[in-house]
């Protein structure tokens, strides 16, 4: 086969077509040799079976401090010098989950996992149904010459309303924290430090309220943890509503807007669909698989010399799963790149990755795959003739590295 080379991911072709891209070098090879878009060299692991490894694999960390004998994060002098970000903003964001390893993994995960779980997810159904019948009834006044945007006014309202509720953001800010959330992934430095400034500024001063005035809410909670039982510090609590809150309204909606592009371009499947709601699940399994979001996870790096798929990966080696190829790897499914809601999970539970594995596994999945269900399920419901307003090579993406987002997505209701 043909040499990739040493793909950085934040070439252009790996953007643009991230299938055809990581599909190529999953084939070139199982560990193949890349860099992260800051320069720094990192394996990327490919197939879904060594995806599945590292990612159960206690010896690969998250945080690179982890590493014996590491005394710098490089990723923190990256945000600091190449994003612009002053120096005493850094730990809220290199204090988030996905940079933690056991204990504080542990410790701060735990402070927040049962409002997560999949029952405590489901008493919210009925209050996620009632957002999106709501914003469904309102899309016919955004429409001009009959066209909406679903992105704009269903996949971005729908779960920004739902975690901002959860946790308990007031109503008139959370279009702020779109705006947040949108320089964050930019990467753009000034837009960036920005965002850090004024998200730390905002969730300090909602802390202070709840704390004079507690309510039922997630945050509520949180300043609890840390006033009477000091199970966490003021910074590990302005990040841990900082990454519920991004981490919980981004990517959903991005699964939204994408889930829907699919089905609209798969009329037999979304006939299916349409014709027995009962298949919502498995079509949420079935298109987090196919156009998830998230198509990278965090870097891991090694904290010991470890043998992966024949290759020697050496103490304080970065490593990069690549979830976008082990979603689509033939060696795991039939047809990979066949949109089927149907498809056998091969009792693998989810039987994709998009949401990660083991330890880190999304701290929010039962609650996307229920929006996601609500989402696809009212909006065919509700507009059973749901038609796309532009031909599919008229659709833009977001050209961020990792990340799978429409810009926009034009329908007729
Ligand atoms: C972790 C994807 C929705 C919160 C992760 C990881 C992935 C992921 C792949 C693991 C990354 C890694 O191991 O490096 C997604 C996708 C979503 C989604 C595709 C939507 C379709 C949410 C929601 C929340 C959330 C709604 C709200 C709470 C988190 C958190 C972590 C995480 C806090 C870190 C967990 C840890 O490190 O222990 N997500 N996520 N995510 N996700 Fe999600």
């Amino acid at each position: 086969g043909e040499h990739p080379g040493e793909p950085n991911l934040a070439d252009p072709g790996l953007v643009s077509d991230p299938f055809g891209g990581y599909g190529a070098i999953r084939e070139h090879g199982a560990v193949t040799r890349g860099r992260y878009f800051d320069g720094t060299p990192v394996w990327l692991v490919t197939r879904f079976d060594d995806v599945l490894t590292v990612l159960n694999d206690r010896r690969f960390a998250n945080d690179p401090l982890s590493v014996p004998g590491q005394e710098t994060d490089t990723t923190a002098a990256y945000a600091a010098e190449a994003l612009g970000l002053p120096e005493q903003f850094v730990p809220y964001l290199l204090g988030n989950l996905l940079r933690k390893d056991p204990p504080d993994h542990t410790r701060l995960r735990r402070l927040v996992s049962r409002a997560f779980t999949v029952r405590r997810v489901s008493e919210l159904r009925p209050r996620v149904e009632l957002i999106a019948e709501d914003l469904l009834d309102r899309l016919p006044d955004h429409a001009e010459d009959g066209v909406v945007d679903l992105i704009e006014h269903f996949a971005y309202p729908l779960p920004i309303t739902v975690i901002c509720e959860l946790v308990g953001i007031p109503e008139q800010d959370r279009p702020r924290w779109r705006e947040w959330g949108a320089a964050l992934v930019s990467l753009r430095p000034e837009p960036f430090a920005d965002a850090i400034r004024a998200i730390v500024e905002h969730v300090h001063a909602l802390v202070l309220e709840r704390r004079a005035a507690p309510t039922g809410d997630l945050l509520s909670g949180l300043v609890r943890a840390r006033d009477e039982d000091d199970r966490l510090t003021d910074t590990e609590l302005v990040t841990m509503v900082l990454t519920l809150v991004l981490a919980g309204h981004e990517t959903t909606a991005h699964l939204i807007g994408n889930g829907v592009e699919a089905l609209l371009a798969h009329p037999d499947q979304r006939a299916a669909l349409q014709a027995d709601p009962g298949l919502l699940p498995d079509a949420v399994h079935e298109l987090m698989r196919r156009c998830g979001p998230v198509h990278l996870t965090r870097l891991r790096y090694a904290t010991e010399d470890v043998e992966l798929a024949g290759t020697l990966v050496r103490r304080g080696d970065v490593v990069q799963p690549v979830l976008v190829a082990a979603n689509s790897d033939p060696r795991r499914y039939s047809a990979p790149d066949r949109l089927d809601l149907s498809r056998e999970r091969g009792g693998h539970g989810e039987g994709h990755l998009g949401f990660g594995h083991g330890a880190h596994y999304c701290l929010g999945a039962a609650l996307a795959r229920q929006e996601g269900e609500v989402a696809f399920g009212s909006l065919l419901r509700r507009y059973p003739d749901l038609s796309p307003a532009v031909p599919p090579e008229k659709l833009a993406r977001v050209p961020v590295p990792g990340s799978w987002r429409l810009t926009s997505l034009p329908v007729r209701l």
